[in-house]
């Protein structure tokens, strides 16, 4: 047999990480790798970050699971501050992204149904959009890599160009129901959706009667300096799910929702097992907690700037490897010239860990604690990586 015990649907780094502190990561051997992946945005306060710890602790000593059919103050209060905090009336918790994706895409066609307007259920998206690997999110990104081998595909999403207004327009029929769109696109390459294009979606759904529906789970939970990406624009969704830095590595997502959108998701449409568990909701009150504090978004914007200016010289210092960054606040990425996976190999024989997304674009994603310092450390990995790659060529 060559099979891995773990089915080899990853082409894994060979380190085993086995301890993480802040914005650092430490393997099997001790050596201490500086971490701008954190779980691919998971860990926006670092890892063991002692509000979390402290969170866990005490919810690991009470109660872990019930079941939905229960209520818990924890569960309450989590969907409470969300409520609060965003344009959402109604939150429904989920165990992962992909999940918490999903839950919105069934209330959207359960709004349609709900409205007597069944025949309405196509959904927009974007070329290049990454929303998880369930049968559903595959089939709404298309990308062959995701959905080659697995058809016959779930019905009812159409691509549009990225930034591009009139290829929304053409595919909007008398059977679309919403358009999606992640404001930052984080896997298709970094790209930040411009002010101007999110209200003219925001206007096209109006117009049409569609719902607009925004993906946050990468680019949500403060990365862009405000909680929500979409807060920099002053727009909102009708339906929204995050996840990831939510809980800041317990599994928990959430679909967000007005009252009008939500009107289909009655008692018995939907469920979860595990879904808002007092362990994941303890996790994602504990992250709101340090999250909203006073001073806390406004670090982040002041890191956000920090980063940009640190990779900036850098792309002006080497530019036989980088053509440029994009990104905003600390979800950024710098554009490849060599392929990004050589360029993330030399980063990782620094010891510092990014990780690559579409478009040649290697991400990186540090935790939103990070410091100025550590901010000139990676800038010193990175260009010592360059510098190798250069002397290599
Ligand atoms: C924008 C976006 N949506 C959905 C997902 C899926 O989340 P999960 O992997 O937790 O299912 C991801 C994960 O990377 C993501 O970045």
């Amino acid at each position: 047999m060559t099979i891995s015990p773990l089915m080899p649907v990853y082409d894994r780094a060979d380190i085993y990480f086995e301890r993480g502190e802040g914005v650092y990561l430490f393997d099997d051997k001790g050596e201490r790798y500086l971490d701008f992946v954190a779980g691919i945005a998971v860990t926006g306060l670092g890892h063991c970050h002692p509000a979390l710890v402290a969170a866990l602790r005490k919810q690991s000593e009470t109660l872990w699971a019930t079941s939905n059919i229960f209520k818990t103050h924890g569960g309450d209060r989590l969907a409470q501050r969300l409520v609060d905090l965003t344009f959402a009336d109604t939150v429904f918790f989920q165990n992962s992204g992909a999940e918490a994706w999903e839950c919105g895409v069934k209330t959207i066609r359960k709004y349609f149904t709900a409205t007597k307007q069944p025949q309405r259920f196509r959904i927009i998206g974007f070329k290049g959009c990454f929303h998880g690997r369930t049968m559903t999110a595959i089939a709404a990104s298309k990308a062959p890599k995701m959905v080659d081998g697995f058809g016959p595909l779930i019905d009812g999403f159409d691509l549009a160009e990225w930034d591009n207004l009139d290829s929304v327009r053409a595919l909007i029929t008398d059977q679309t129901a919403a358009i999606m769109i992640e404001p930052v696109m984080g896997e298709g390459g970094m790209k930040v959706a411009s002010p101007a294009f999110l209200k003219s979606l925001r206007a096209l759904c109006d117009q049409h009667g569609l719902l607009l529906y925004f993906d946050e789970i990468q680019c949500g939970m403060s990365r862009t300096g405000k909680l929500f990406a979409h807060e920099h624009v002053g727009v909102t969704p009708d339906v929204m799910c995050i996840a990831k830095a939510l809980g800041n590595g317990f599994p928990i997502g959430a679909c967000l929702a007005t009252e009008r959108a939500a009107q289909g998701m009655t008692i018995g449409t939907h469920g979860s097992t595990y879904g808002g568990n007092p362990l994941a909701t303890a996790a994602g009150n504990a992250v709101l907690d340090v999250m909203t504090a006073p001073g806390f978004l406004d670090e982040v914007v002041a890191r956000g700037a920090y980063l940009q200016r640190a990779l900036d010289k850098i792309v002006a210092a080497h530019p036989r490897i980088f053509v440029g960054q994009r990104g905003t606040g600390l979800i950024r990425g710098l554009v490849c010239v060599p392929p990004a996976r050589d360029v993330n190999r030399a980063f990782r024989a620094q010891k510092f860990l990014a990780v690559e997304a579409a478009e040649n674009v290697i991400r990186l994603l540090p935790p939103l604690i990070v410091t100025e310092a550590e901010i000139d450390e990676a800038a010193e990995l990175i260009g010592r990586a360059s510098t190798q790659l250069e002397n290599a060529a």
